[in-house]
């Protein structure tokens, strides 16, 4: 059997940090290539800076290394997206197209791209949306990931690629920082309230969004990949989801660890997108088609953030201090 070569690009990013280790875990530290345009965040594993741009540079990396998978993380998020509309449709879909073209020419087995709530939009039924559905997103980032799904399921139809995507909610991590998105206020709020420091939400307080933690967002996306091929029924990306709050709700549920945390609300440019998403997401395609199952419920999320960020704030120096610079 060939051994897989997984190349991940965004290595250093929100879901990077997390998946990478993951797929070493997996794969092997010499059958995992971490790819970034910054420098290496991480302890372990074959690290090459790329700029997904560089197709030269891209196509020299797949032959070296014999490449068989590729995660494609790299992208700007919906919130800094929008401070430069042209640079971001750039990386994150002409970085897309580049990467489309490499799997096809070099036969790469495996595509993973992620896709997100920020397709949704205005048009976009908000309670149990279902999987197919209008789109009209708001932001350029949502631009790029519905003309993503569509480039993807060109490419997985035209050219019988295997392709595969999620449509993620908002990401809850403990072990790494968003940087950029408009659903980073339900990060940030652990931070302020493990360091005891007032927290300021850019949103306002009955913004309901859907959520998962970490840990589920990493399980359900090996679990997509491993799923035999003949169950993968959508290639333009599974809704996906776990559990869906808003900025009062989180904050109600920590204050039962930190009784005298204090919350204000300051909605800022970034309360138009969160308006124009979803608040709860149908995704009984993907628990249909290959047994998606979240683990976390909202409350052992919670429980979960405020145990680690309190061991890692308890340890910290001050050559390792967490970066809360957006
Ligand atoms: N979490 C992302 C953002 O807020 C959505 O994919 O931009």
């Amino acid at each position: 059997m060939q051994t897989e070569k997984i190349l991940i690009t965004g290595s250093n990013g929100q879901i990077g940090t997390v998946l990478s280790d993951r797929l070493i875990d997996i794969f092997g530290l010499d059958n995992v290539i971490l790819t970034d345009i910054a420098p290496n965040n991480h302890r372990r594993g074959i690290y090459e800076k790329l700029d997904i741009l560089n197709t030269a540079h891209f196509q020299e990396l797949i032959g070296d290394y014999k490449i068989t998978q590729i995660y494609h993380l790299a992208s700007l998020l919906s919130a800094s997206g929008e401070k430069n509309p042209m640079r971001t449709w750039d990386i994150n879909f002409n970085g897309l197209l580049n990467i489309l073209e490499l799997v096809r020419k070099n036969n790469i087995k495996k595509l993973f791209f992620p896709s997100s709530i920020a397709v949704f939009g205005d048009t976009t039924p908000k309670v149990n949306t279902p999987q197919d559905v209008p789109l009209l997103p708001d932001t350029v980032y949502g631009i790029g990931k519905v003309a993503g799904e569509l480039w993807i399921n060109y490419y997985a139809n035209r050219y019988g690629l295997d392709i595969r995507s999620l449509r993620y909610p908002g990401i809850i991590s403990h072990e790494s920082m968003p940087g950029g998105g408009t659903t980073d206020y339900a990060v940030e709020i652990f931070h302020y309230a493990v360091k005891k420091e007032k927290y300021t939400c850019f949103l306002k307080e009955d913004t309901v969004m859907p959520m998962m933690y970490m840990e589920d967002a990493i399980n359900a996306t090996i679990q997509l990949m491993q799923a035999p091929v003949e169950n993968i029924k959508i290639r333009y990306g599974y809704n996906l989801g776990a559990f869906s709050f808003s900025p009062k709700e989180i904050y109600n549920e920590i204050l039962k660890y930190f009784p005298n945390f204090e919350i204000e609300y300051k909605p800022d440019f970034r309360q138009q997108i969160a308006d124009s998403w979803v608040k709860r997401i149908d995704d009984s395609k993907a628990r249909l088609d290959w047994g998606w199952k979240e683990k976390y419920s909202f409350e052992e999320m919670v429980a979960d953030m405020i145990l680690n960020l309190r061991k890692r704030y308890s340890k910290e120096t001050d050559t390792e201090k967490i970066d809360l610079v957006y």
